[in-house]
């Protein structure tokens, strides 16, 4: 798997130590707080139980699952919920947890829908965000590190699902993505 990242942007020192920031951040902002985190799979799910465990506050934790059909490593806009029932949202505060905001289609439904649920308040906390214009403005509260518009893999991000079980993040060689 190694051999088909262009190059490496953050290695798990690196990434964890940022977790450690952010989880601080989080553990003050949120402090008596009635917090649901909802993480969106599969993307989040190193990000979740890394980030998670650096937070000692006694808060409710659920998922989400959508798909936004791709083409060419880029989002097409259309995302589907394929989990029907909500999570405990009503009354509390919600903090998305998601990979990577890139278009915004994505973090933009999720928080439409949640916002029909009636939580006290709606945060969005990301590990990458891509420097680009989105389709949809979507701004993280809580954000990892910022990236050039570049397709990353790995610590949970693939491509066709492949490379999530790379402990660290990095940029996989073009010439391997699909109309390249
Ligand atoms: P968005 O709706 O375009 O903001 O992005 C939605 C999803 O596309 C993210 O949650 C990722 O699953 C996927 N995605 C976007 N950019 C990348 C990337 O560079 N690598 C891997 N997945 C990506
Ligand atoms: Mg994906």
């Amino acid at each position: 798997m190694q051999n088909d990242l262009e190059r490496v942007l953050f290695d798990e020192p690196t990434v964890l130590r940022r977790l450690d920031a952010i989880a601080a951040q989080i553990s003050k902002d949120y402090a008596r707080k009635e917090l649901t985190v909802i993480a969106v799979l599969n993307g989040s799910l190193m990000f979740m139980a890394d980030l998670l465990r650096r937070i000692p506050l006694p808060l409710k934790l659920d998922c989400l699952s959508v798909a936004s059909y791709h083409e060419k490593a880029q989002t097409s806009g259309e995302v589907i919920f394929k989990q029907v029932a909500l999570p405990d949202v009503q009354g509390r505060h919600i903090l998305i947890l998601d990979d990577i905001l890139d278009s915004g289609n994505t973090l933009a439904a999720i928080r439409e829908k949640l916002e029909t649920a009636g939580p006290r308040s709606v945060r969005v906390c990301v590990l990458l965000s891509k420097k680009k214009q989105r389709a949809r403005a979507v701004e993280a509260d809580y954000l990892g590190f910022e990236i050039e518009d570049e397709f990353v893999v790995g610590y949970g991000l693939d491509y066709d699902e492949r490379y999530r079980n790379l402990p660290y993040i990095g940029v996989l060689r073009r010439e391997l993505i699909k109309g390249n």
